[in-house]
């Protein structure tokens, strides 16, 4: 099994490359961005309390995203593998994340962190603010995503680097180049295991 975590500030393009790592690798995408987005839809009760947490640009609890994720991971265990988007975010979201992958002896393979300055990421969430219809989408709310990231996503790089597991990709160039860097790190991790 091929499990990744894409992991990178809002507006890296983590969604844009995994649709296209998804294509290439028959992976099962999960992002909780678009998870959680589904449940505010949903206009559920605890759609309603997640709306006003994004709204803001702050975190949904750790528990919260953990429920609404294992219950997708769950049923595909067997699948040729999981691209994690936009989780973890947390230290403790990445312990959520190994202990219900062990359950099933699987784990995380590699992890993706795509590096973008936070002029261009501004500016690109700023371009799809246009059209996207995202209510988190506006200037006060992105600037605080980008320092919430800072604050409680960046320290996972440390985390996953003693792993052994970090591969950053300079994700500042078009989408095809940047999609050619993380096919590169692939395969380089794929040809290490041959060894
Ligand atoms: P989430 O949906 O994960 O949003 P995000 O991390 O802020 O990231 P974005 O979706 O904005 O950007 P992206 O990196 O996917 O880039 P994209 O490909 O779209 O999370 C939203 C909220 O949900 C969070 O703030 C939080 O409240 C909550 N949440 C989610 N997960 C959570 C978790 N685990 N725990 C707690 N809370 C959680 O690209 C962005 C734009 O740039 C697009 O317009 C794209 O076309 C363009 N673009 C992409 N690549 C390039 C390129 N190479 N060059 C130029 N433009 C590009």
């Amino acid at each position: 099994m091929l499990n990744i975590v894409i992991f990178g500030p809002p507006g890296s393009g983590k969604g844009t490359q995994s649709a296209k790592i998804v294509e290439k690798y028959k992976l099962i995408h999960l992002s909780t961005g678009d998870i959680l987005r589904e449940e505010i839809k949903a206009k559920s009760e605890v759609g309603l309390k997640i709306r006003e947490i994004i709204d803001k640009g702050n975190l949904v609890p750790d528990e919260l995203v953990l429920e609404e994720l294992s219950k997708r991971a769950e049923k595909y265990v067997s699948s040729n593998g999981f691209i994690f988007d936009g989780f973890p975010r947390t230290v403790p979201q990445s312990d959520m994340l190994d202990k219900m992958l062990a359950k099933h002896n699987i784990s995380i393979t590699m992890v993706l962190a795509i590096d973008v300055d936070e002029e261009e990421l501004f500016a690109r969430l700023m371009k799809r603010a246009v059209d996207s219809g995202r209510t988190d989408d506006n200037a006060e709310t992105v600037r605080h995503r980008i320092e919430v990231y800072k604050n409680q996503t960046y320290p996972l790089i440390e985390h996953y680097k003693k792993q052994g597991k970090l591969f950053s990709i300079d994700g500042v160039a078009t989408v095809d180049v940047v999609f050619q860097r993380i096919t590169d790190a692939v395969g380089k991790l794929e040809k290490g295991k041959k060894k």
